[in-house]
């Protein structure tokens, strides 16, 4: 599956995603991709794969990378800045909008494909 994170800087999108990550049983520290631009983790049985694209550059950046690799089917990558990478990202089946409040912060999920409302729906339940 394919997530995105949407929101300002400082919204909570690298919190959300290390909340993800340590709820699903992994103990040691996660950082945030910022200068890496990918973190790999394995946890609760899931390939994660999380990428802050703030400073990615280009297409050729992203053929050298090798990040269309990571876009398989197979890992769950859970993706800030989305639209640094317009154009070459593959679509997401779930989009997260962050929005900072006085206090804390406002969350707003959409779902964009079958898997994606699949997902959703099973929070509800
Ligand atoms: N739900 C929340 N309520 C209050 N504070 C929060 C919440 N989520 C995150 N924060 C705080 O906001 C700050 C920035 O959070 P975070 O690094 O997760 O933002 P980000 O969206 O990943 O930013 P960037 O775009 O720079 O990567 C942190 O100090 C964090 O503790
Ligand atoms: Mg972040």
């Amino acid at each position: 599956m394919v997530f995105y994170l949407r929101g300002d800087l400082g919204a909570g999108k690298t919190t959300l995603v290390r909340a993800l990550i340590q709820a699903l049983g992994y103990t040691r520290r996660v950082k945030s991709p910022t200068y890496t631009l990918l973190e790999q983790y394995e946890a609760g049985g899931l390939h994660l794969r999380h990428f802050d694209l703030y400073r990615f550059r280009d297409e050729e950046e992203w053929e050298a990378t090798g990040f269309r690799d990571e876009f398989d089917g197979r890992n769950v990558c859970l993706v800030e800045w989305p639209e640094k990478a317009h154009g070459l990202i593959p679509q997401a089946d779930v989009e997260i909008m962050f929005e900072i409040l006085p206090s804390g912060r406002n969350i707003m999920l959409r779902a964009n494909t079958k898997t994606g409302r699949e997902c959703l729906n099973s929070l509800q339940s």
